[in-house]
């Protein structure tokens, strides 16, 4: 599935659909939900790269049906999950713990995730962590308890999971404004001009669906100056992306510690959110957070009274991760990178474009016809690549594409076969070519 789920500006306040209300035999929500989701829906029945069943996997080759595909959806970056190193340590951990602790984190918190707090605080530089099964908690519960009755300023680009986390918020009280997207003199503008003290602010890392991170310093020197705390989700930074270094083996920067480090900022007026679930491989997320907040989260966020815990060997699997992170992390970035590269490269020399600007892995390819997704998704799946389609209404009309996420486990044989394919598009005519989409920005600028 497309990351920032149904387009959040076709939804009315309450999050339905704007369309008007009919009545029918079904009810009207449900016939909301239909008609608005019928692209997707069709799709979902009839397309073999929708709710696929994987039934077999070899490296990052993966079979549906009688199809062996090279999988380009996957979001497990650094290759954790297919690790042997990762994969053999974590039976000793089932020894010792058993298969799941079921206390909530309230209740009884095995040493494991002391151990992962520690280990994650030092390597994020912040002043603590705090993690909990997924960052979808993380939203619905701590965007509402920062929020309070205060003003939320949201990116309107942010991820589904944010939004979803401000509605709660705005259920419990707060209200929302929403900034445009990559830009901080708009949220400054809205900034100055409201008057309610408490507020915060919403917003990706890198960006899920254009790969690209956002302007940090910039966002945080508006944040800071209105007294905001900014609240910043970086799923796909983290693992991905760190600080930088003189010596760094690719433009990722080093150890993989997130978008506030590989922006030289600091974690003054930020909150960091990011998860274990994409480049480590594994059911777990955090939030970096003053030590203080956290104490306040422990007795005030829901999943960690309530919620059931990540199993002993997602926890194992981001323990034996930092290892295989501090020895090999930098290697396996600069893998990445350069695979990464080859399909930009490609992209390049074949003007196709793409909103990909920074070389991270995650490359949204948008069709020259939205009507076509269907037919190019087939084309790509008979030619043995599987992407994530991206459907309306998951994306505008306009945005409707194909999305290409690399991993360190991917091959150059798999990454060939993909821009083989991909001027076989291109020949069809169905990509867009970057030079006209510049030429288009240019004269409307
Ligand atoms: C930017 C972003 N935030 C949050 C999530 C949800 O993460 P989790 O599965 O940990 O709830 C995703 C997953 O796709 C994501 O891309």
């Amino acid at each position: 599935m497309t990351d920032q789920g149904i387009v959040n500006s076709d939804l009315g306040t309450l999050g339905f659909p704007r369309t008007p209300v009919t009545t029918t035999a079904r009810g009207p929500w449900l016939e909301h939900w239909l008609e608005t989701c019928r692209d997707l829906s069709v799709l979902r029945a009839t397309h073999p790269m929708m709710d696929a069943v994987i039934d077999e996997v070899d490296g990052r080759m993966i079979r549906v049906g009688g199809h062996w595909l090279a999988d380009f959806a996957s979001c497990n970056y650094l290759g954790f999950d297919l690790d042997r190193e990762i994969i053999e340590a974590i039976p000793a951990y089932l020894d010792a713990w058993g298969t799941h602790p079921s206390w909530s984190r309230l209740l009884g918190s095995p040493v494991l995730y002391e151990d992962i707090e520690d280990r994650l605080t030092a390597l994020l530089g912040s002043e603590d962590s705090l993690v909990l099964p997924t960052i979808t908690h993380i939203h619905m519960s701590v965007i509402p308890l920062l929020a309070a009755s205060g003003t939320i300023f949201l990116d309107s680009r942010a991820h589904k999971t944010v939004y979803d986390g401000c509605q709660v918020a705005r259920a419990r009280g707060a209200a929302v404004r929403r900034f445009r997207f990559e830009d901080p003199a708009h949220l400054d503008e809205l900034l100055g001009a409201e008057a309610d003290p408490t507020r915060l602010v919403c917003m990706d890392g890198v960006n899920s669906m254009t790969g690209n991170a956002p302007d940090l310093p910039a966002f945080a020197e508006v944040a800071r100056r209105h007294g905001a705390l900014l609240y910043v989700d970086d799923a796909h930074g983290f693992g991905v992306i760190g600080e930088r270094t003189s010596d760094e083996s690719s433009p990722y920067g080093m150890r993989g510690n997130s978008v506030i480090r590989h922006a030289g900022e600091t974690y003054d007026g930020i909150v960091l959110v990011g998860g274990f679930s994409k480049a480590y491989s594994s059911l777990l997320a955090f939030i970096a957070c003053p030590t203080e907040v956290k104490q306040l989260l422990k007795v005030a966020a829901a999943p960690y009274l309530y919620s059931g815990p990540s199993p002993v060997a997602s926890l194992a699997t981001v323990l034996s991760g930092f290892d295989v992170n501090e020895r090999r992390g930098d290697a396996l970035r600069a893998d990445l990178y350069a695979l990464t590269a080859r399909v930009l490269d490609a992209l390049r020399r074949l003007d196709v474009e793409t909103p990909n600007r920074s070389g991270l892995p995650i490359i949204e390819i948008p069709l020259r016809d939205h009507t076509q997704i269907d037919a190019v998704g087939r084309f790509l799946f008979e030619r043995g690549i599987y992407v994530t389609l991206a459907a309306y209404p998951l994306v505008p009309r306009d945005e409707v594409g194909f999305r290409v996420q690399l991993t360190a486990a991917n091959t150059v044989e798999e990454v060939d076969r993909l821009i083989l394919a991909l001027e076989d598009l291109v020949d069809r005519g169905e990509l867009r070519s970057a030079r006209v989409a510049a030429g288009a920005l240019e004269s409307a600028a």
